[in-house]
């Protein structure tokens, strides 16, 4: 079956508001692509102006995480709730750094996966495995359990609508992309994952991005794989650039 391509930009921790809105209509016209979902992943503070930025585009805005009560007295949070309330339609969940300099483990982000679809927005659930990792061989396993406890719980209409990325931690923000293949390997590997969890249609239908020093000069050929149906991009979606991903 034919998945609909997913472009979506994690800012991260960068663009104050007025820097947003600047980034928003510099992007505007180089992000149009009848064919493809794109998104910005915006930090809280950026949420409200860049949906009213983006209103009338075909841009859709993500968050990058939420606190899992709804609400109360959680100085400083925010709540699924309160996103889907400003306009946010996808929220990144279990990035490899709310992992590991936050410390967010698999039964919070499972925890985190259900609230979201609950609430109704659409989860960008991150895996990945360390460069320790992928020297030994044993990222297939280490991805199986991030992927298994990540959903446990979770439905097959649910991962019909699921964005899965794949993102290789010794990629992330180092300029060393995984190669079409090993990405390819790992994202095909994912896709039989959720066949043998919940069923072929299922793993048929969720889409797979790709992460990790995705850019202009590599994307096309990343995209060109069959089970990679998109991207996550850090850096390179800060830039106008991103246009160049988008129509990759
Ligand atoms: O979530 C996407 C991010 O982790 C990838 O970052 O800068 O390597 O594209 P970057």
């Amino acid at each position: 079956m034919a998945r609909r391509r997913i472009i979506a930009g994690n800012w991260k921790m960068n663009m104050t508001p007025s820097e947003a809105v600047k980034l928003v209509a510099e992007l505007k016209d180089l992000v149009v692509n009848d064919n493809v979902d794109v998104v910005y992943c915006v930090p809280a503070i950026d949420i409200v102006p860049v949906v009213e930025a983006v209103k009338g585009t075909n841009v859709n805005v993500g968050a990058e995480n939420f606190y899992i009560e709804d609400k109360g007295a959680f100085t400083g949070e925010i709540s699924a709730p309160m996103l889907v309330d400003a306009g946010v339609k996808y929220v990144i969940m279990g990035h490899s750094e709310r992992r590991d300099i936050f410390g967010e483990d698999d039964i919070l982000i499972n925890a985190k996966v259900k609230k979201a679809f609950a609430a109704g927005l659409t989860p960008i659930l991150c895996c990945g495995e360390s460069l320790a990792l992928r020297k030994a061989g044993t990222y297939k396993e280490w991805i199986e359990r991030q992927i298994t406890w990540d959903l446990s719980g979770v439905t097959a209409d649910q991962v019909k609508n699921l964005v899965i990325a794949y993102e290789p931690i010794w990629a992330i923000g180092t300029g060393e992309t995984a190669t079409a293949d090993q990405a390819e390997e790992v994202c095909a590997f994912i896709r039989e994952l959720i066949a043998k969890l919940y069923d072929g249609a299922t793993a048929e239908a969720v889409r797979i991005q790709y992460g990790g020093s995705m850019n202009a000069s590599n994307a096309a050929e990343l995209l060109s794989k069959p089970n990679i149906d998109g991207g996550l991009i850090g850096g390179a979606s800060l830039k106008p650039d991103f246009g160049k991903i988008v129509n990759a």
